[in-house]
């Protein structure tokens, strides 16, 4: 699954086995599942991300799936935003002892940078419910862009009653996608992604009445 990464995935779960459950950013009875349940989970939305693109990872916490995805893609360029202090110190440590030169990290909330990172995909795991995130993850798309949000069970029930904000931006192929199928040992046997292109028309952008997507 991660072919070349597959090093510095292993030192990535270290990291998070290790200074992520000392500081909290992980609960250790993930410990056992970092893998499957997280690693793998991530590592697997990675086929619906291109090879070169700029990716934004919306509350990365201690950076699922963004920093998965900036190894299994290193000519992607990855923005990982997240607004507390202690998960944003553990990304910059992250980053700097996996050397990942193809990530930068912003510490603040999506609002705060809407309109201002134009990413091209932008991710988000269990960050929010469909019809908020939708919102967010539009703000911090280019127009056109592609919002992939990774949800459980209850992606298609999220889909449905995020569809009237979902039409507001303008947003297009809107669909729950399943992902990593084939995946050995992925936890729950595939990924539950949540997938939309964000509108082009600046007109539909507006209607939604939020000031940062009116830009
Ligand atoms: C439950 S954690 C998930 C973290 C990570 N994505 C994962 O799957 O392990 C949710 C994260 O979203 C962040 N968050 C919440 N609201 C946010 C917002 N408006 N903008 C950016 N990040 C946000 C939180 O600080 C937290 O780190």
């Amino acid at each position: 699954m991660f072919g070349a990464a597959l090093p510095v995935a292993l030192a990535y779960a270290d990291l998070l086995v290790g200074p992520g459950v000392e500081r909290g950013l992980i609960g250790p009875a993930e410990t056992e599942r970092i893998w499957p349940r997280h690693l793998l989970n991530c590592a697997v939305v990675a086929e619906l991300v291109p090879q070169s693109c700029r990716l934004a990872d919306l509350g990365s916490g201690a950076g699922l799936p963004g920093l998965v995805l900036a190894m299994m893609r290193p000519q992607a360029q990855v923005i990982l935003v997240e607004p507390m202090a202690r998960r944003t110190s553990f990304l910059l440590e992250c980053v700097s002892s996996l050397g990942l030169g193809n990530v930068e990290v912003r510490r603040g909330r999506a609002e705060e940078y809407a309109g201002q990172i134009e990413a091209d995909i932008v991710t988000a795991r269990a960050v929010a419910e469909l019809r908020r995130l939708a919102v967010l993850a539009a703000g911090l798309a280019r127009p056109g862009g592609v919002v992939l949000a990774m949800k459980g069970q209850s992606a298609e029930q999220e889909l449905i009653g995020a569809r009237p904000v979902l039409d507001r931006l303008g947003a297009t192929e809107a669909k729950v996608v399943e992902v990593g199928g084939e995946a050995v040992g992925l936890e729950g046997g595939a990924a539950t992604v949540v997938r939309f292109r964000v509108g082009t028309s600046r007109a539909a952008r507006r209607r939604h009445g939020g000031s940062s997507l009116n830009k």
